[in-house]
């Protein structure tokens, strides 16, 4: 299948081919200038000011099959017969056919299960038999996942297509190799009414595997009509319409504290007539047409936004949300003023869902859709990188920030605004987005970009960022770079107070993914966390809530620190990245405290190479190892190893 890229990808591409670049060049340069007298002295008495307590979260869209085929747990791929009419169907959906079953398929456009599907499929069998039974197959989303002893749950949509009726429909996943059925269920005759049917179907003493498709058969001559067809794995938390454990664990070993959602571009649309229209993002799945990603596959839109909000309740973490703001990739945009008014009042209508209680309009919608207790939501960031627009329509006095703006200010005082761009006029943001897509070098060179901005403007929000080095997921140079970069944004978390790097996720089947590196990868089955997960699990773990005064004198140009604490705890957190190949010899002095206890923790990750990396093959080549130390003190001599990345956790008195 080829992708087609969103309109500004040609930036992306640059930044790739950019990040392809030696770094290794960089890094080498570091050994030449060290002169291992390194010295860091902390001032423990001696805060500067509260770390942001939302400074680490997560970015989401739909890119790199990031749900579909990824978080959202559905197993069916395509369960809408979305590619009915298009020559793309028969990639997806194949038919059991042979002679002796006679299996055919036909769209009806006139019968469907809801007004957003009312179309459905028809299979028609001449000759089945229970010796002979045919019909559907379909791959999931490049391969089926088998658990041993595992439940599953399974559903469709049926209704009789005529007077032959052929009989119950069988749901099996079947094994690729061997032909073995793994589980099955078989659904009764579909009556004459469009109906649900619903079961489980359980594997029993079989091998892990991902090497299955789903099949679905009948055994007798007739015809019947279908659609939606789903399948489920135990999900997170047991949600009906959930999440895959492993990623949900993934994300939640982060310690995020946000989920920025839906997007990226996927909020945006490629046109004008693509724009993420949450109200078909809501309700039954039957009731979902589904919609297109600009990333170039359908969206099947089970992950909606009620999807979103219970992803961060069950990670307990605040949505961040961004309201369609009218302005498209391919850089056409609503005017403001009367054109934009509609999208204003979605905007609130959207922010009512979210937070309204039973008794408005759209939170008894949320109730009707299975949330009544409304979501907590401070933070609503207007549009998606609005830079883009040629025309400036965003940005201006009276642009399409402001109109946005005053409109929910009016509604709901309290939120607190997030533009995606510095905007001119009396209408200010509370918070700018700021995005850095870069090499490492460019990350290391900037590590105190935020040291000497204005802190009389809007606070900032680093909502998308990533080093571009690794494929799909980013190498352990980029992660040096990463963690270079996130001590500048810990030791200014006054101004930064929320960051999330970006992408998140990608299916690393190289047909579903649009977008390198990415955070998270994953096949159907596996799922593994890139060296840049590990710098961010260790940045979310060891956070402190205060930024302490600290000096590092005499260390090498790639020597790179952050301390804060917890005085509540008496914790000293002292982030020390190495990203040179030499060891860094490192004396820490902490000042300012009754003592500091000799037994404390130290955790490092590190490789040999900046372009050693975890895979799905090896998903833990690079890995922190957390260690007991009993060695520390208030004057403490240590060598960090070449290329590493460390946090000393320290109990001070
Ligand atoms: O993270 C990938 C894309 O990069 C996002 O969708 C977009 O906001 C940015 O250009």
């Amino acid at each position: 299948m080829k992708f087609r890229l969103p309109f500004h990808a040609g930036l992306t591409s640059a930044a790739v081919l950019a990040a392809a670049m030696t770094v290794t060049g960089a890094f080498a340069q570091s050994a030449a200038s060290h002169n291992g007298s390194a010295e860091l002295t902390v001032q423990y008495d001696h805060p500067l000011h509260a770390v942001s307590p939302t400074l680490y979260g997560l970015m989401t869209e739909e890119i790199n099959h990031s749900y579909d085929g990824g978080l959202y747990a559905e197993l069916i791929q395509d369960r809408t017969f979305f590619h009915r009419e298009h020559h793309s169907f028969h990639k997806v959906w194949e038919l059991d056919q042979n002679a002796e079953n006679g299996i055919s398929i036909g769209v009806d456009d006139e019968t469907g299960p809801s007004s957003a599907l009312p179309y459905s499929l028809k299979l028609t069998a001449t000759k089945a038999s229970p010796s002979d039974p045919g019909g559907l197959d379909n791959p999931g989303y490049w391969g089926v996942p088998v658990w041993p002893d595992t439940t599953y749950r399974a559903s469709i949509y049926l209704k009789s297509a005529g007077a032959e009726n052929p009989g119950p429909v069988t749901m099996a996943i079947v094994n690729q190799s061997t032909g073995k059925v793994m589980a099955s269920v078989t659904f009764p005759a579909a009556g004459p009414e469009w109906k649900q049917y619903t079961a489980t179907m359980r594997t029993g003493d079989v091998a892990e595997s991902e090497d299955n498709f789903v099949r679905i058969t009948v055994s007798y001559p007739g015809s019947v009509l279908m659609n939606v067809p789903s399948l489920f794995p135990p999900t997170y938390e047991n949600q009906k319409n959930g999440d895959r454990i492993d990623l949900m664990k993934r994300m939640a070993a982060m310690h995020p504290k946000f989920l920025r959602l839906p997007g990226g571009n996927y909020l945006e649309g490629n046109t004008l007539a693509d724009w993420y229209d949450w109200k078909i993002t809501i309700g039954r799945i039957v009731d979902r047409p589904t919609h297109p990603s600009p990333w170039g596959y359908q969206s099947s839109d089970g992950m909606g936004l009620l999807e979103y909000l219970e992803w961060c309740e069950d990670l307990h973490i605040q949505p961040v949300l961004a309201v369609y703001a009218g302005y498209a990739l391919d850089h056409q945009h609503i005017p403001p003023g009367p054109e934009l008014a509609p999208y204003v009042k979605d905007a609130l209508e959207e922010i009512q869902y979210v937070t309204g209680s039973t008794s408005t309009k759209w939170g008894a919608v949320r109730a009707r859709d299975g949330h009544p207790a409304p979501f907590q939501l401070k933070y609503v960031e207007i549009g998606n990188e609005d830079f883009f627009d040629p025309s400036h329509s965003y940005s201006g006095s009276h642009g399409r920030f402001a109109q946005f703006a005053r409109a929910i200010r009016k509604a709901y005082p309290k939120l607190q605004l997030i533009a995606t761009m510095p905007v001119k006029g009396d209408v200010q943001p509370d918070v700018v987005d700021d995005h850095f897509y870069r090499t490492p070098q460019q990350f290391l060179d900037d590590t105190h970009h935020y040291d000497k901005v204005s802190r009389k403007g809007p606070k900032i929000f680093v909502g998308e960022w990533a080093t571009m080095e690794g494929s799909p997921t980013p190498d352990f140079g980029a992660a040096l770079s990463d963690a270079a970069w996130m001590t500048g944004l810990e030791r200014n978390s006054d101004l930064v107070i929320m960051a999330s790097y970006a992408p998140l996720f990608a299916n690393v089947n190289p047909m579903a993914s649009q977008w390198v590196p990415d955070l998270i990868g994953y096949d159907s089955l596996h799922s593994y966390g890139s060296p840049s997960y590990y710098a961010q699990v260790m940045f979310g773990s060891y956070l402190g809530n205060q930024v302490v005064a600290s000096k590092l004198t005499g260390a090498g140009p790639l020597c790179f620190e952050s301390v804060t604490r917890d005085a509540g705890t008496h914790t000293l957190y002292v982030k020390i990245v190495n990203a040179s190949p030499k060891a860094e010899p490192l004396t820490l002095h902490i000042k300012g405290a009754g003592g500091v206890d000799r037994s404390g923790t130290l955790v490092t990750l590190q490789a040999d190479s900046t372009h050693a990396t975890n895979s799905i093959a090896d998903p833990r080549n690079i890995v922190p190892e957390t260690r007991t130390v009993s060695w520390f003190g208030a004057d403490v001599q240590h060598t960090f190893a070449p290329y590493s990345i460390n946090v000393l956790k320290l109990h001070v008195q």
